[in-house]
């Protein structure tokens, strides 16, 4: 049969779905890049913001209208929503197929041949939400791949509704993850970005993550930056990223990880959340603004050059005037290289839903559109200061906008859009000088020798689309 798999929500639902993709394929299914043509669709779903849920919601309800037509087409949704419902998800789309839970995604090709088979009824599969249901099929997916590294979270900040989805952590062998990324290296895979809630959490919680502790000499002794220097020994890796950070691993250890191991890209999403130390503890984030700043020092410290992003939440219960205020001031002391705004949105269950969401929504929307000119600005300025001078870029392929010119991205993750040099291809490492910039862009011409490394040439085959929310 022909799948097709929507994906809403952040990188980790990317990568469980690219799992899942893969096993379909496995299991003798075709992948096909439009959806009306799909025999079986699967919606991977996100339940971070309410929002996040009523457009799956909405999706799933459309697809199952079209079963009408085509009773034999299977429908299905995965992840943090299908965890968070249970049944219930059949009560409000009530011929859909099937529900998998979180940390049972390696039993959808079961479920949908059981139903192709005629099975009865609807399913919901789920496992215990301790399970470890690592995600590992890849798909030929060209330069850059997807590799969790930990499963879960265990920092239960009062806003939040992933460690109900996605259950308690677990941090996977390093032998585990260094034999994935050198499989991916032999397939063409350039750049790894390793994706953990809380990723410098790895193998902090006492789970032995190696084999044997680290030598007398070793640089590293922490087990996140001891993964990055394991990771950065496989041959053909070229760059390796990861997220999301929290300031409690933004270790000296770490930041010496950035400056030392050359493929360690100078880019880290350290979401703050909020500048007000009361909105911050009641937040249980951890730290205070003084704190996490003193964690963005410290890294610059070591690479002056670090892009530091980052996610805020405005209107949490609560926010006053002046905490908001305080939060557009750390910006500015921070000076983001970008920042995801998100409005307030209580979860069910969670602590901070238990609070009066007492910020008028019009006014959640002015803080959201103050703080996105403050760091268009801050944007503005940062960016600016590459002009005249040189990056490293992963060549992609001809720009969105223009196809004249390509596009990359530098080792701070800001995208660059260059004129090609003859005999460019996709995956050459460039330098590029910058000559021009805007908030979100740079933009500049080739210079030096191409192709540090020439890079096998991998299609990307189209398996479904994401919506970030
Ligand atoms: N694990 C990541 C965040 C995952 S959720 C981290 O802590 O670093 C991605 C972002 O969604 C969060 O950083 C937060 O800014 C936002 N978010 C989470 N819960 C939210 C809620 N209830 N309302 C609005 N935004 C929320
Ligand atoms: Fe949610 Fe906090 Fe865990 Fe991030 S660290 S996933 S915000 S509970
Ligand atoms: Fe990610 Fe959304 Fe789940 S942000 S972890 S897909 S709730």
């Amino acid at each position: 049969m022909t799948f097709y798999i929507h994906t809403y929500g952040c990188q980790m639902n990317v990568r469980d779905s690219e799992a899942v993709a893969a096993a379909l394929v496995e299991a003798g299914h075709e992948a096909v890049a439009d959806e009306a043509s799909a025999d079986i669709v699967v919606v991977n779903t996100c339940s971070v913001r309410a929002k996040a849920e009523e457009k799956a919601l909405g999706k799933l309800g459309l697809l199952c209208a079209s079963k009408r037509e085509r009773p034999r087409r299977i429908i299905g949704v995965m992840g943090c929503m299908a965890q968070r419902m249970g049944e219930k998800v059949f009560e409000k789309v009530p011929t859909l197929d099937f529900s998998v839970g979180c940390r049972a995604a390696r039993l959808i090709p079961g479920v949908v041949a059981d139903i192709a088979a005629g099975g009865e009824g609807q399913r919901f599969v789920t496992t215990d939400i301790s399970d470890h249901d690592v995600p590992h099929g890849h798909l030929d997916a060209g330069l850059s791949a997807f590799v969790t590294v930990l499963l879960g979270c265990n920092r239960r900040c009062s806003y939040c509704i992933v460690p109900d989805a996605r259950g308690p952590e677990y941090s996977r062998p390093a032998k585990e993850i260094v034999d994935e990324v050198a499989c991916l290296a032999k397939r063409g895979v350039r750049e790894v970005t390793l994706l953990g809630q809380s990723v410098l959490n790895y193998g902090r919680l006492g789970q032995p993550v190696f084999d044997a502790p680290a030598p007398d000499g070793s640089p590293y002794t922490e087990p996140f930056p001891r993964l990055l220097a394991a990771v950065a020994r496989v041959e053909g890796i070229e760059r390796i990223r990861f997220t999301s950070g929290h300031p409690s691993g933004c270790t000296e250890e770490l930041a010496r990880a950035f400056r030392d191991i050359p493929q360690v890209c100078p880019h880290l999403h350290l979401p703050v959340q909020s500048g007000s130390n009361r909105i911050l503890k009641s937040m249980r984030r951890g730290y205070t603004a003084e704190q996490y700043l003193a964690a963005v020092e410290r890294l610059r410290s070591f690479v002056p050059d670090i892009a530091i992003t980052t996610d805020i939440i405005v209107g949490y219960p609560g926010e006053t005037e002046e905490d908001f205020e305080a939060t557009r001031a750390l910006m500015r002391s921070a000076r983001f290289d970008n920042s995801f705004i998100f409005k307030f949105s209580p979860r069910p269950g969670t602590p901070a839903a238990q609070m009066d969401d007492d910020v008028p929504s019009a006014e959640k929307e002015r803080r959201n559109q103050v703080l996105l000119a403050e760091q268009d600005d801050i944007g503005v300025a940062n960016n600016a200061l590459w002009i005249g001078r040189e990056v490293e870029v992963l060549a992609e392929g001809p720009s969105h906008r223009n196809a004249a010119r390509w596009s990359g991205r530098s080792g701070q993750n800001k995208i660059v859009v260059f004129d090609p040099p003859p005999g460019i291809e996709r995956g050459d490492i460039i330098r590029v000088e910058i000559g021009r910039a805007n908030p979100q862009t740079l933009f500049g011409e080739p210079r030096g020798a191409i192709g540090r490394n020439r890079l096998l040439h991998v299609p990307v085959p189209l398996v479904g689309s994401h919506s970030l929310l």
